[in-house]
């Protein structure tokens, strides 16, 4: 009796430490603004396998194809609004909130009052809404948050930032808010300096997307005119790190981190380098260079970027070097194109 009794005594403790342990695992509700662009719908995919379909919510103020609703709540979120930021948190009970809605440096330059407003006012309203709610934030920059001034070759994580596009001025405001928040107000803020970021999704309308663009062009019409310079070098990474380096960086305990606000990044090349990878997966390739607006931007940004400090921090290191990015992106766009036909 007394051995029952034991038993049954035991079981309820573990019981309880087992439901103790599961409350504390509890997965994270994060929601996504932006999450129609470039690095959105792909990093909802990685997350939801990762934190489970419903616990990730994407949002955007664009109409989404039933593909989108399909694959998990998608909701209707206007960054500028800030009564309906506080609604989405209150109503789903959001934990974490990952900001993608920007005008990239390209497009922010053809309309700096719309950038103003988006970039740096949608900025405030997240960040007061994630000291109101004790969010966890992450918010995504850029190489091009630094300037003809910094170093270039190598850029490391702390030095000269005087960016010369509206896009860099906003970044360099969010990443200097985030931190001013962090010290000021105990902010869980998290931001990522990333490079370039290469997927088989159409880019936003960015200084690197050439990178993606020429894969389209080249498989599609067996031709590229690329807007930069054949030796315009820039940092460069392919979706699945840049996603890998957002999700690790996310579970980081804040003991460990020493700075809010890092450097990543998997490779640097120039145009003709990627183009000399590519040659080796297709023959006869044809690219022509006409140089844009945009070889101004890229000849301010960082060449080669030093991520030193996040792999030491939180051991960051990238997996996917050009020739392999090369290889998933044939294979990548390929599989659009069956998919989508050839416009
Ligand atoms: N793609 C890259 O190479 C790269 C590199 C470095 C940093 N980033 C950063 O990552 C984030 C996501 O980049 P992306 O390439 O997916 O951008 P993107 O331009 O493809 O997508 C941005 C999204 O923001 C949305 N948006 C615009 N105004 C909005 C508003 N008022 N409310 C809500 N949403 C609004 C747009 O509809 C769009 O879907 C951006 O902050 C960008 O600065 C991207």
């Amino acid at each position: 009796m007394m051995l029952v009794r034991n038993f049954c005594k035991n079981s309820v403790i573990q019981i309880r430490r087992y439901s103790v342990d599961a409350l504390k695992k509890k997965s994270p509700k994060i929601l996504i603004t932006g999450g129609l662009g470039q690095l959105g719908v792909e990093c909802a995919k990685y997350l939801r396998g990762k934190y489970g379909r419903d616990n990730v919510i994407l949002s955007d103020i664009i109409k989404p194809t039933s593909e989108i609703v399909n694959d998990g709540p998608y909701l209707f979120v206007d960054i500028l609004d800030f009564k309906g930021l506080q609604k989405i948190v209150v109503d789903h009970r959001v934990d974490w909130l990952i900001h993608f809605s920007a005008l990239l440096s390209a497009i922010g330059e053809q309309n700096v009052p719309l950038a103003v407003r988006v970039n740096i006012e949608g900025m405030h309203n997240v960040i007061e809404l994630a000291k109101q709610y004790k969010l966890r934030i992450f918010v995504p920059s850029t190489i091009g948050a630094f300037g003809p001034d910094s170093p270039r070759n190598p850029t490391p994580n702390i030095t000269v930032q005087r960016p010369r596009t509206i896009y860099g001025v906003s970044k360099v405001h969010a990443e200097l808010l985030g931190e001013y928040y962090f010290y000021k107000f105990g902010l869980d803020f998290r931001c990522l300096r990333f490079p370039g970021v290469i997927s088989s999704d159409p880019p936003g309308g960015g200084t690197t997307d050439y990178a993606i663009a020429i894969f389209h062009d080249i498989l599609r019409k067996g031709q590229y005119e690329c807007y930069l310079k054949p030796d315009t070098r820039l940092p460069m990474m392919h979706v699945k790190d840049a996603l890998r380096a957002l999700s690790e960086f996310l579970e980081v305990p804040n003991s460990k981190l020493v700075r809010r606000v890092y450097n990543v990044t998997s490779m640097s090349f120039t145009p003709e380098e990627l183009v000399a990878a590519m040659s080796r997966h297709v023959s006869d390739l044809k690219i022509t260079y006409r140089p844009d607006s945009r070889q101004d931007i890229a000849d301010s940004w960082p060449q080669v970027f030093d991520d030193s400090e996040a792999r030491r921090d939180w051991n960051w290191k990238p997996e996917v070097d050009l020739e392999n990015l090369v290889k998933l992106m044939m294979k990548e766009v390929k599989e659009k194109i069956v998919l989508n036909g050839l416009d």
